[in-house]
């Protein structure tokens, strides 16, 4: 029911809209015409209507979700669309809200009000976010090693903007870069960031919209190890040193042996001469210990026989040619013409 004390305000308002020349004036406002808020906040629109009206609508993305009448308490609608008087009584200004919104509330908003004063449209952007990743976690590297991070956003809209920060510090954009492809009504992106590994870091990744009031992130530590001592080098050298040593060592022995060997044989000789020389008279003779293991090395393996436990060896009686010498042993005597024998044998 409608007061008196209610027509005369719609009277006035008559009298404002057609004024004296009788052609309507503007009747319908709508603010804001461009909303993008952040999927599950709620957006509100006001309608500010001139002149009296009957019937208010409202169609979000082409359908009807609302429809107001003046006489009527709005200020109580359930549901994700609501609306009430910017002021008790005043019919004039209606606050529309839509709750929790969601993409499929994105595009016009339309506020129709029956009668003369035709509609008006606003436009509705709705922003997401979805998953931000650091592929692999926790990292360790060993000191200057070439990193590669991973970071992977998923079912944001529209594109996020992907910064890099390490140790809270944003890193360069020539460092990283971000490409995205869409994923039905949003969009998935890989972005990638290179650094050389020099002490431990704390590696963030991090992806906003424009609604966002924080960035979304993910964090992940680099644990950098000292670089094991580089062994090639050392070993290099260790190797060309050993091998240069072998080398000479091998000349010095070959150059000893040579050596011995062509002082031994007049050496031999000498010795022999001086034996036979000796022979008449001394039996036994001392061999120095020089001689006696050459000698020892040659006779043994054809018979010699060695008196055990002394440098004293029993040289065979020359004058028989049955040496009585190695009686003890077994093994066959050996006369000087085995000495002479193995001499032969040595030189060849
Ligand atoms: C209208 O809503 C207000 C608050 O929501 C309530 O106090 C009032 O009783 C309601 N009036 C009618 C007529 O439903
Ligand atoms: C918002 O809507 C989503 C589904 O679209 C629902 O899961 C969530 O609980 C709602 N949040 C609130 C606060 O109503
Ligand atoms: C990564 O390392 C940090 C610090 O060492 C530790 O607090 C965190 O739990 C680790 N995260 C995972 C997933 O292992
Ligand atoms: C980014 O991409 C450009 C061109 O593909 C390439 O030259 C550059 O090295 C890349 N930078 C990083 C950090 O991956
Ligand atoms: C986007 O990412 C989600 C989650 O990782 C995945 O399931 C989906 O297949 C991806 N879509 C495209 C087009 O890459």
């Amino acid at each position: 029911m409608t007061g008196p004390s209610k027509v005369w305000p719609h009277l006035f308002w008559i009298y404002l809209l057609v004024g004296p020349t009788g052609v309507l004036l503007q009747q319908i406002q709508l603010e804001p015409l461009d909303a993008t808020v952040h999927r599950g906040s709620d957006v509100q629109f006001k309608a500010t209507v001139v002149g009296l009206w009957e019937v208010m609508t409202w169609h979000v993305r082409g359908l009807l979700v609302l429809t107001i009448l003046p006489n009527t308490n709005i200020s109580s609608s359930p549901g994700r669309f609501s609306a009430t008087f910017c002021s008790s009584g005043d019919t004039g200004c209606v606050d529309f809200i839509i709750h929790n919104v969601t993409q499929k509330e994105s595009g016009p908003v339309i506020c129709t009000v029956q009668g003369e004063q035709g509609s008006k449209t606003a436009q509705l952007n709705i922003q997401e976010s979805g998953t931000v990743t650091i592929v692999g976690g926790n990292i360790t590297a060993v000191q200057d090693q070439h990193m590669t991070f991973q970071c992977i956003t998923a079912a944001w809209f529209p594109e996020p903007t992907i910064t890099w920060a390490t140790n809270g510090r944003l890193v360069d954009s020539s460092l990283y870069n971000t490409t995205s492809t869409e994923a039905g009504d949003a969009y998935n992106s890989t972005s990638v960031l290179q650094f050389q590994a020099l002490s431990d870091t704390v590696v963030e990744c991090l992806a906003t919209v424009q609604t966002l009031t924080e960035p979304r992130s993910s964090l992940i530590h680099l644990v950098v190890v000292p670089k094991p001592p580089d062994w090639t080098v050392l070993k290099a050298v260790v190797v060309s040193f050993g091998g240069i040593a072998l080398l000479v060592l091998l000349i010095a022995g070959i150059t000893f042996c040579y050596k011995r060997r062509k002082e031994k044989k007049p050496n031999y000789q000498q010795e022999m001469s001086r034996r036979v020389k000796t022979q008449g008279q001394v039996n036994t003779v001392y061999v120095s210990d020089n001689h006696k293991s050459a000698a020892l090395g040659a006779l043994n393996s054809s018979g010699f026989c060695q008196a055990k436990g002394t440098s004293v060896v029993e040289m065979p009686h020359v004058k028989n040619d049955q040496a009585e010498g190695c009686s003890n042993r077994s093994s066959p005597s050996v006369d000087l013409s085995g000495f002479r024998k193995h001499r032969h044998a040595t030189i060849v």
